[in-house]
């Protein structure tokens, strides 16, 4: 098989830039290691930047965003026994967020793909690229128990945090930036209407605790958790317990309970790989970059990487101008750079470090205690949340 643009890994990132290339008359074809109804039913982000929402506006995905999306204007924080409200509106000159699951966002890419012929292979396996460094990459892996190669001109990585790609380049050529939490989210899907009209992160002293939503009907709902704790160790009795302890610290505030439709345990890391190009082959996404999720950050990260990486193809296509491939590690770095502060920011702010000294406690206080009254902090934090445009 031949294709222009070989594409690993069918989530937002890989996703998106096949959609972008085929708005451009570029072909390609997405390799992807699970089912199709596994990648459009993982409960992952909620939380779309503007920047996020513009981008697949303009690229013709915004029916079902724009229709059954939240628009949200501000979040709150909880520490101690305060509120706080970040307003997005007057500090960012009307830039807000957008609550969508990314599952609504991966199923009407596929979809769309799919109605115009685009390709994607599920369930293939033993993915390989062979050949980054030449002119004629190839990716060899086995599709229904057949070996099969896909000669590319380009590849892009967009395999998540696991996959392949990223270990494609040589140790030598790349070097990873990286830090581990102590601590991890427990992340619990709710059948409830949500008890708040924005998200609320709460600070709390058996730890952090967010309170959000997918819909009008559904909320998501996390709790910082030990690393190693797996879901048995979290009764249902257990999760309301925490989440009531957590969030209810505002008087006369209730968390409306609902059937639990799902739970799961999510690490929190931060990991930059730089760079993000060998030869002929991209990073894009978690393949590249991870954030912990307290900053909202993963996946407009990854899309924002995707902005830049179709920019730079469908250059290369229509002006024969390699310029923007060759500055495409640069331009997302510093993007990617800005979101690993942020995110570590936030979670530095939010969470109970359980090897924290009294010294690093009274540090936390006092930030909070400064974003709680100070409107240069708050505006910082909000500009910072509702994302920076591209350049
Ligand atoms: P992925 O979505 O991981 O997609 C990679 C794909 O590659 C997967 O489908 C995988 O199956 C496939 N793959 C892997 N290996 C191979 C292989 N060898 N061959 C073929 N295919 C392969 N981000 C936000 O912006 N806002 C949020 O509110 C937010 N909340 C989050 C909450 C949680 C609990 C979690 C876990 C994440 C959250 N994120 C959030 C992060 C966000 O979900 C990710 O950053 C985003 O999915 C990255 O997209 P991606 O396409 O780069 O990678
Ligand atoms: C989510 O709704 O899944 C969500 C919201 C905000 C975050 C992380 C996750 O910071």
């Amino acid at each position: 098989m031949r294709t222009q643009v070989g594409i690993i890994g069918a989530g937002p990132a890989g996703l998106l830039l096949s959609h972008l290339l085929a708005n451009k008359g570029i072909d390609s074809v997405v390799l992807e290691k699970r089912s199709r109804l596994y990648v459009e039913d993982r409960v992952r982000a909620g939380v779309l930047e503007q920047g996020t929402v513009d981008l697949l506006v303009a690229a013709g995905l915004g029916e079902r965003l724009l229709n059954e999306g939240i628009r949200h204007h501000g979040f709150e924080i909880r520490a101690g026994s305060e509120s706080h409200r970040i307003d997005f509106d007057a500090p960012t000159e009307g830039r807000g967020i957008t609550i969508a699951g990314q599952q609504a966002v991966v199923k009407d890419l596929i979809s769309s793909r799919k109605q115009r012929g685009g390709k994607i292979f599920f369930k293939v396996e033993d993915v390989k690229i062979l050949g980054a460094d030449g002119d004629s990459p190839k990716i060899r892996f086995n599709r229904e128990g057949q070996g099969e190669e896909l000669i590319c001109d380009w590849i892009a990585g967009c395999d998540g945090f696991y996959g392949v790609s990223r270990t494609t380049i040589p140790n030598s050529k790349r070097r990873s930036f990286s830090r581990e939490y102590p601590f991890a989210w427990l992340g619990v899907l709710v059948d409830a209407p949500p008890s708040s009209d924005e998200l609320i992160y709460s600070s709390h002293m058996n730890g952090f605790a967010l309170h959000s939503m997918r819909s009008t009907k559904v909320t998501r709902n996390y709790i910082q958790c030990d690393p190693n704790d797996s879901i048995s160790d979290w009764s249902e009795d257990r999760i309301w317990q925490e989440l009531h302890d957590r969030l209810e610290i505002i008087p006369g505030w209730k968390l409306m309970e609902g059937k639990i439709l799902e739970t799961g345990i999510t690490p929190m890391r931060s990991y930059v790989c730089e760079t993000m190009n060998f030869g002929r082959l991209f990073l894009a996404g978690d393949a590249a970059h991870i954030v912990p999720p307290t900053g909202a950050k993963g996946m407009n990260l990854a899309i924002a990487d995707i902005a830049y990486l179709s920019a730079a193809i469908v250059a290369w296509y229509e002006l024969s101008s390699r310029e923007l491939m060759n500055r495409y590690t640069a331009s997302c770095l510093r993007h990617i750079w800005r979101g690993e502060h942020f995110s570590w920011y936030m979670t530095k702010l939010l969470h109970k470090f359980p090897d924290a000294s009294s010294f690093d406690e009274r540090l936390r206080k006092s930030e909070l205690d400064y974003l709680f009254r100070s409107s240069a902090a708050s505006k910082s934090l909000a500009e910072n949340y509702v994302g920076f445009s591209y350049d």
